[in-house]
């Protein structure tokens, strides 16, 4: 392939690129905004392996094969609950490709001299740095997500000194490192502290703020892929790199104004959050457990119902009798509609993605600031598997650490039913108070035999 077609084949994929990203932006066009990315990424593919700078094709499409069929075989197993932590471990891979790529870029860095080869070394730098911060920080989200460690914050002492002793530190290396045009020595140093400044940083974040730092690595990743453009000087690589990179930066920002968070303080690893003391998972009182014949009597004597399903809805798979207790409501004249947290479940448009495949029509699923001063007005309120995004502790105890986050009110409906199999904790840690309150009865067991038990006596 002549590289003046490359070059087409690239400005090709760039622009199948944008209108992905444009499509995927709204619910109706998702699916086309992914077939634009994967004609994009096969175009980009196909151009970079057959451009006259390319060599070992043969290595590369056996490289290819056993990488996809890897890919295949893991994506079609992961289940939608999972989804989250098959993101943050693929930010791994493209953090430690950058790394790779740099190093490689250090070792190999041809003929430059002069201004030419400093701006070079910078950018080796900088790939590394974020590179391995992007690696360390994305290993840690995913065994958070996967609760192969505890998903509460590390609070070492004198962690925010810790963190920007890192930074200056990696800052007097690259200045050291271009002085002395490259020196083995300080890109390892460095290398050593972004491994740690990264897991630092994603340990110190606590729960209620994950979803955040996944969209913020999937940033990370992008500034770290388009470093590697620069090093590789592929045009296409510094587009994508940008366009990851920005888009996700826009998406933390736009879930930390839906969560009250400052997006300066996640990102730097809860810098300037009080460190919380109270909220522990201690029980804050007497509960009172209910029936699945028990509220199916409430249901019928309802005239208003709400349902806020959260994280357990998704790991009982209850969308489908969840639909179906909906539709024989519906039937009976009762006012059913459906509150959606924006931090819902595991990753954005989680619940809305449940209840589109169970066929809830998206007239009666609302969102949080649409329906929040209603539960006044509602008789029963039906939270299906969600803890932190009803829990009334963020509103009334400012030690707590989902303090400040906005929260479905259920507690103002005049009957309030949860749905879950334990007194357990959700995602954050904090006991709810909500479990307590008067009005409120659990009806303990998987949420999906709950439902299904619920639709026998309905
Ligand atoms: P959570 O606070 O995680 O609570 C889920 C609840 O579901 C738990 O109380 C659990 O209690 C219950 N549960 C689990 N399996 C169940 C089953 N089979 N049947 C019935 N109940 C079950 O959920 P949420 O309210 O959706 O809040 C989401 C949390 O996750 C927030 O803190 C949010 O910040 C965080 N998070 C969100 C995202 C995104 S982007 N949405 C990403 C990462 C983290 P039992 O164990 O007692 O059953």
């Amino acid at each position: 392939m002549s590289a003046g077609l490359v070059q087409a084949a690239y400005i090709v994929a760039a622009v199948l690129f944008i209108m992905s990203l444009a499509g995927l932006s709204k619910q109706e066009s998702a699916r086309a905004g992914n077939y634009y990315g994967i004609t994009g990424m096969a175009i980009a593919l196909i151009a970079t392996i057959f451009s006259p700078d390319s060599s070992g094709i043969a290595w590369i499409l056996v490289a290819m094969v056993i990488g996809g069929g890897i890919g295949i075989h893991y994506a079609k197993k992961v289940e939608m609950t999972e989804m989250p932590e098959l993101v943050a471990i693929l930010h791994s891979f493209v953090g430690m490709a950058a790394v790779l790529v740099a190093y490689n870029s250090y070792i190999d860095h041809g003929e430059l001299t002069g201004a030419m080869l400093n701006i070079h070394l910078v950018e080796v730098f900088l790939g590394v740095f974020i590179g391995a911060v992007t690696f360390t920080g994305s290993i840690v989200a995913f065994c958070k997500l996967r609760g192969l460690i505890s998903s509460s914050a590390l609070n070492l002492p004198h962690k925010h000194k810790m963190n920007l002793a890192a930074v200056v530190v990696s800052t007097l290396l690259m200045i050291h490192f271009v002085n002395v045009e490259g020196s083995m020595f300080a890109l390892i140093v460095m290398t050593l502290i972004a491994f740690v400044f990264g897991y630092h940083l994603v340990a110190s974040i606590g729960g209620a703020d994950m979803p955040v730092v996944v969209s913020m690595l999937n940033s990370y990743s992008g500034w770290a892929a388009a470093a590697a453009g620069f090093m590789l000087a592929n045009d296409l690589l510094i587009v994508t790199g940008a366009l990851v990179g920005s888009s996700g930066a826009i998406l933390s920002y736009i879930m930390c104004k839906a969560m009250n968070r400052s997006f300066i303080s996640v990102i730097a690893g809860g810098f300037g959050q009080e460190v919380t003391v109270s909220s522990g998972d201690e029980e804050q009182g007497e509960h009172r457990e209910t029936s699945a014949e028990d509220v199916a009597d409430t249901l019928k004597n309802s005239k208003s119902v709400i349902i806020t399903p959260g994280y357990g809805m998704a790991v009982a798979q209850a969308q489908y009798p969840v639909h179906e207790i909906t539709e024989k409501l519906r039937a009976q004249g009762v006012n059913v509609r459906f509150g959606i947290h924006p931090v819902a479940g595991r990753l954005p448009g989680h619940m809305n993605v449940l209840l589109a495949e169970a066929k809830v029509p998206y007239d009666i699923v609302l969102e949080m600031d649409e329906l929040n001063d209603d539960f006044g007005e509602t008789d029963t309120v039906l939270v299906i598997g969600a803890n932190d995004t009803v829990n009334p502790a963020a509103i009334d105890d400012p030690n707590s650490p989902i303090a400040g986050m906005p929260v479905l009110e259920v507690w103002n409906a005049k009957d309030v039913i949860v749905f879950k199999r334990s007194m357990n904790t959700g995602y954050a840690g904090v006991q709810n108070p909500l479990f307590f309150k008067d009005n409120t009865q659990m009806l303990f067991g998987d949420a999906k035999a709950s439902c299904l038990s619920i639709l026998e006596h309905l």
